[in-house]
């Protein structure tokens, strides 16, 4: 297994690319499965969850091309319809091929996922989505099945606006018969590149950027070409490491997505100028603390919110930081006090008091966006942090290493 070493406290100076949205890139393969024939995707980030999904893929008959950042998946002789446990247990985004399986083939098996690192993340809003679209839901040996001989529009509402559940039953749904409405849907930039990217392929989704969506089913949908939006939460990471150390620039990347993070940013002291896809931030004299609460988007994501508390944790004074999405997101918590960090924590709140300095420690990654709050904790601290099962870190970050290498960072990955 490998592990990440980083001798913190290097200023970090120069540009960085930032990599297509592994979450926008996720459900645009799943979708790709809706057409018969080669979709090709550009920006496609080298990540374990990538290549897990293109596995799963080929589980169900698609033919795929991974080649310098481009996928091809030819979905014309898909003939299987079933994801299985292995996969899904180390990837929960397994479940998006439901939507498109069912809705072209009348038919899904996919493995139920199970909890995850931060509780246990239900996916009853996709099931009783699929039923209402007409589906028949049963669950057999640890497998949900759905089938329909032909999906029919409903009304849908979400309690809360899942990204997930809105990715899976849009893509259901475009080939449903009749309209469907979805309610209080997500809003994320990557479910409005999925409903843009649908509606290229022929679908017909109206409300794309709002909670309001009414799909008007369609016979077919055909393969298209697309690049994958740059991933904001890559984006935010690293400017959160810049916030502390420096002065560096992402290249690839859209502001309009960040817009709250850098207001937040601002108000801890930050300078940020954003030039066309580059954003700059350069730290300012002193990091003040800033509240945070996370919210669906345009609100501050939750996949920022480890990251926000490893940059509090050096800030001047205290700052009160609650995630409203994920209530138990908090594993990291312990592993940055090891690092010297002062927080404490009570049920979906923690309070970060301002350290002087941070000491490098060994500590230890327990899902993606802890390990980045990690990898930022040990650049920023005095001396050597040895970060242990890194391999939750290469599911969402691609070469993270490298890239914090090319701003000056003393950091590299060791086989343990
Ligand atoms: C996606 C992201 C994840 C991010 C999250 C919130 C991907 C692959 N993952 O996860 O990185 O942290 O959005 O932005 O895109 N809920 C239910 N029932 C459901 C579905 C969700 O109760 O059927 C609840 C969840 O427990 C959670 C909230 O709704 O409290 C939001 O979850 P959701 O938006 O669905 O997250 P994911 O799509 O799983």
């Amino acid at each position: 297994m490998d592990k990440l070493v980083i001798n913190g406290g290097n200023p970090l100076s120069g540009s960085v690319t930032i990599s297509g949205a592994k979450n926008a890139v996720l459900p645009l393969m799943a979708a790709s499965l809706l057409a018969d024939g080669k979709t090709k995707l550009n920006g496609v980030p080298n990540l374990r969850d990538t290549n897990t999904m293109i596995r799963l893929l080929g589980m169900v008959g698609a033919e795929t091309e991974f080649r310098e950042q481009c996928l091809t998946i030819d979905a014309s002789k898909v003939n299987s319809f079933e994801a299985p446990y292995e996969l899904v247990k180390t990837m929960r985004a397994s479940f998006y091929v439901m939507g498109p399986l069912l809705g072209r083939f009348g038919e899904a098996r996919v493995s139920l996922p199970g909890g995850c690192a931060w509780g246990p993340r239900p996916v009853d809003y996709h099931l009783k989505g699929f039923e209402k679209l007409g589906a028949e839901i049963v669950l057999e040996d640890g497998y949900i099945i759905a089938r329909a001989k032909k999906l029919k529009g409903a009304r849908i509402h979400f309690e809360i606006p899942s990204v997930g559940a809105t990715a899976n039953i849009v893509m259901a749904a475009v080939l449903a018969e009749g309209t469907t409405r979805i309610t209080n849907a997500a809003m994320e930039p990557h479910i409005v590149q999925v409903c843009e990217v649908l509606n290229e392929m022929g679908a017909q989704i109206e409300g794309v950027g709002t909670n309001i969506l009414k799909i008007q089913g369609v016979g077919s949908l055909k393969p298209v070409e697309v690049t994958t939006i740059p991933d904001m939460i890559e984006a935010g990471t690293f400017l959160m490491a810049g916030a502390t150390l420096g002065n560096i620039t992402l290249n690839n990347v859209k502001a309009a997505h960040l817009s709250i993070v850098m207001q937040k940013l601002e108000q801890a002291g930050c300078r940020i100028h954003v030039d066309g896809d580059s954003i700059s931030i350069e730290k300012g004299d002193q990091l003040e603390a800033v509240d945070m609460t996370t919210d669906v988007y345009p609100g501050f994501p939750t996949d920022l919110q480890a990251q926000w508390i490893a940059l509090m944790s050096l800030a001047n004074g205290s700052s009160i930081i609650m995630d409203t999405i994920y209530h138990d997101r908090f594993s990291h918590v312990p592993e940055l006090i090891r690092l010297g960090a002062n927080i404490s924590l009570e049920n979906n709140v923690a309070v970060v008091r301002g350290v002087k300095k941070l000491r490098g420690a060994q500590v230890m990654s327990t899902d993606i966006r802890a390990s980045a709050s990690l990898v930022i904790a040990g650049l920023m601290a005095e001396g050597r942090t040895d970060i242990s099962r890194i391999y939750h870190i290469d599911r969402g970050y691609e070469g993270i290493e490298k890239k914090f290498q090319s701003l000056g960072a003393d950091i590299y990955r060791e086989s343990e």
